[in-house]
């Protein structure tokens, strides 16, 4: 299905985003604290990465001998993760993580960046866990890093945030939120004095509590909670990580 300029679908964010992803808004930092812990529940693998974008944490993991694959719907995000040194040789399956298409069962599955939000229905979330709950390992362990969602920060539905400030360019978020159907609907805007640039984003957000009572519907259970990936304690702010393991029948 192609969709026109003002329709948002599984691949709109990536391929809006791609060519400046890593460059504008993932610069190289150092992602080993995330590494260190996905690597060390993976074990030997296999591991796959639900929405594996330009492969920011699939290549470090697959460098540190991590039997790794992905999913993404974008081709542009997909195109940048093979540019890059050891990206060809990481099975990548084009298609929506909700349905987690591929076979076989993992060690680790995982969702980093929030980015299990942007499947924006509880139906569709919900159908996520299920299916990630087929593909586990009876030892295997399903990661999700996401932000606490903080809804004090709209002010009557919206919110406008500077972002960045650099000398020639400006990076704003321009949001709408919609309490109802807890989505937010994002345009990062770009200014520069040659113009400008927008990159839509459309999430859904859970608290942590729907999340779990999703995944237990799904055959889950909460194993582990973090506060970052470092293990720092969960305090119900900013972000966590989630472990879920796979519930006794
Ligand atoms: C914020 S990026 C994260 C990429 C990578 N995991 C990282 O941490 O840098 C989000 C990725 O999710 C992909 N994506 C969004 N919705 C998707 C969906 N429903 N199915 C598959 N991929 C999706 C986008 O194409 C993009 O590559």
């Amino acid at each position: 299905m192609s969709l026109g300029m003002d329709e948002y679908g599984p691949s709109t964010y990536g391929d809006r985003i791609a060519d400046v992803y890593d460059a504008w808004f993932h610069p190289p930092s150092d992602p080993g604290a995330a590494v260190d812990f996905l690597a060390g529940l993976a074990g030997s693998g296999p591991a796959l990465e639900l929405a594996i974008g330009t492969g920011r944490i699939a290549l470090p993991l697959a460098e540190r001998g991590v039997e790794i694959r992905g999913i993404d719907a974008s081709q542009a995000m997909v195109a940048k993760l093979r540019e890059k040194p050891g990206g060809a040789d990481i099975p990548v399956t084009m298609g929506d993580f909700a349905d987690v298409p591929v076979d076989g069962r993992f060690r680790l599955v995982f969702v980093v960046f929030n980015t299990l939000f942007a499947l924006l229905t509880q139906d569709d979330q919900g159908r996520c866990l299920r299916n990630v709950a087929e593909h586990l390992t009876d030892d295997g362990v399903f990661v999700v890093e996401a932000f606490v969602p903080d809804i004090a920060r709209f002010d009557r539905g919206q919110r406008v945030q500077t972002h960045r400030v650099e000398p020639g360019r400006v990076f704003l978020d321009v949001s709408m939120h919609d309490p109802v159907h807890q989505r937010v609907s994002v345009q990062l805007v770009v200014f520069e004095e040659s113009g400008f640039r927008m990159f839509p984003v459309e999430l859904r957000y859970v608290w942590p509590s729907e999340l779990d009572l999703m995944a237990q519907l799904a055959g889950l259970r909460l194993r582990e909670r973090w506060g970052d990936w470092s293990r720092e304690p969960f305090t119900g702010e900013g972000k966590h990580i989630s472990v879920y393991e796979r519930a006794p029948a």
